[in-house]
């Protein structure tokens, strides 16, 4: 697949939810969705979009499996994490409620990050 294309796509549509997030923030004045908006935004779009230029830079880096690996952890796991921090915040799920799915989803993007290391290190030449 082309992870490179892929992360761009999926990151362009967290950046929307994570405006709209953000304009429903800014016209109510309720913030308390903020930590989730600031995730959707950063894990989401930024790192996803920085994920892609890479894999785009080092051709040998997209073209390996563990790219396809890292692309489906970081998107599955971030959207995971931000469905369950959505629920936190607008007390649907307590804290205790968030174990086990939450720390599995930031494990599965903690992995990704590995993969995409380890990734560097044999194809970024
Ligand atoms: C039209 C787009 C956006 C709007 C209307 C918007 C609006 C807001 C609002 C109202 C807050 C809450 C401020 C507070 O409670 O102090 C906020 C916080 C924040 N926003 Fe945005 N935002 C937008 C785009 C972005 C983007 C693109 C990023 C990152 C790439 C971003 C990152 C953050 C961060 C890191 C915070 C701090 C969260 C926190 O303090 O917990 N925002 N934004
Ligand atoms: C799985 C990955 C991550 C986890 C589990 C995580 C978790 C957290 C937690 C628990 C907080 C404190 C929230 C609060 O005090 O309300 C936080 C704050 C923050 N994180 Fe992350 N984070 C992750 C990834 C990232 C990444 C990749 C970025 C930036 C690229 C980032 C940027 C921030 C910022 C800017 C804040 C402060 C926002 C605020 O003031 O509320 N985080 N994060």
């Amino acid at each position: 697949m082309n992870v490179s294309r892929n992360f761009l796509l999926v990151g362009s549509l967290f950046l929307i939810l994570g405006i709209l997030i953000g304009m429903y923030m800014g016209g109510s004045g309720e913030h308390t969705l903020a930590p989730a908006h600031a995730h959707i935004n950063l894990l989401g779009f930024v790192l996803s979009v920085l994920f892609a230029l890479v894999y785009r830079s080092y051709a040998d880096m997209g073209a390996s499996k563990l790219a396809t690996y890292h692309f489906w952890l970081h998107v599955v796991g971030t959207a995971i994490l931000i469905v369950m921090l959505l629920m936190l915040l607008t007390g649907k799920i307590t804290e205790a409620g968030m174990a086990p799915m939450a720390p599995l989803a930031e494990l599965a993007v903690l992995i990704g990050v590995i993969l995409f290391l380890v990734n560097l290190w044999k194809n970024a030449k």
